[in-house]
């Protein structure tokens, strides 16, 4: 079984730079796939209570306590008291007492809660219910706000992020403040696998596109989480441990970044 990379979120809480998202997989489905995923050398799920399926991801991860678990806070659920409320039924769902990550979905800018959230969610940490907690689609302005008024840096950002949106204003500022950047739809929602470059370094490496796109987000220092309901690409996903891309490559990759490559909402307008 490969070895797979971390990150330190913290001292002593290493976070796998490699795991599976469960974002539209089928509830009834999920516990098969995180199954397959385990048996194919995976060390991480990213869930959230909007996904409907952690009741799916708790029955897989039965047994697996050493699987690092990601769930997210749900917008509606914003707030103090409704965020340690939120995160217990998450929890119960999850079948674990403590969370490894726990993320602030989205900032929903004009409910104007994220930082009540933040609050809940230093205190789970420090009850030590959660071992990192972190934010999810926030721009610099709202990290900053956080971290103005609790003092608290979140350990993770999780953006959406691949190569037509490459993000590389925010994560400068996460690298000042030394905030890990998780990528999300980072194969483009599988639109990135098309793209022609991609194909040509795929060609060379005998790779898929696949492989190619999740080893730049490593090569990158990224931690990457695709998504697939399918076993054969469960499988080919995380076999990118035998192949390295060279600088010419992420050159040519450079040049796909597009100032509208954004292909899910803007965290500034989104609040569902
Ligand atoms: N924080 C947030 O707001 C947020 C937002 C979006 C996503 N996320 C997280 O990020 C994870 C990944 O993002 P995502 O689900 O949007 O998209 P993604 O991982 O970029 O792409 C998933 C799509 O690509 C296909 N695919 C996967 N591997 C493939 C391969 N080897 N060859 C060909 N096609 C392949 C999948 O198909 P099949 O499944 O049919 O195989 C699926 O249609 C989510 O599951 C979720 O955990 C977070």
């Amino acid at each position: 079984m490969v070895e797979l990379p971390t990150v330190s979120l913290t001292p002593g809480i290493e976070m796998p730079q490699f795991g599976l998202g469960v974002w539209q997989t089928p509830a009834d489905q999920t516990a098969d796939v995180v199954r397959s995923a385990i048996d194919a050398g995976y060390r991480a799920v990213d869930t959230a209570a909007i996904y409907g399926n952690e009741d799916g991801v708790g029955t897989g991860l039965a047994n697996h306590p050493e699987i690092f678990l990601t769930t997210k806070l749900w917008n509606t659920d914003q707030g103090y008291d409704s965020t340690l409320r939120a995160f217990d039924l998450s929890c119960e769902k999850l079948q674990r007492e403590t969370l490894d990550l726990y993320l602030i979905h989205w900032p929903a800018p004009r409910l104007d809660r994220y930082v009540e959230s933040w609050k809940a969610m230093i205190r789970l940490r420090d009850e030590g219910r959660i071992r990192a907690i972190g934010v999810s689609n926030f721009t610099q302005e709202h990290i900053e706000r956080v971290i103005a008024e609790t003092g608290v840096v979140p350990a993770v950002n999780q953006i959406e992020l691949h190569p037509e949106f490459q993000q590389h204003a925010l994560r400068n500022f996460h690298a000042t403040k030394g905030i890990h950047t998780q990528s999300w739809s980072p194969l483009g929602q599988g639109r990135t696998l098309s793209s022609p470059v991609i194909a040509k370094i795929a060609q060379k490496h005998g790779k898929t596109q696949a492989q190619v796109i999740i080893r730049w987000h490593l090569q990158s220092g990224l931690i990457v989480i695709p998504k697939s309901v399918t076993p054969s690409r469960i499988a080919e996903n995380i076999a990118v441990f035998d192949f390295a891309l060279d600088t010419d490559d992420i050159a040519a990759i450079a040049t796909m970044d597009r100032p509208d490559g954004r292909m899910g909402p803007d965290p500034m307008t989104a609040d569902f």
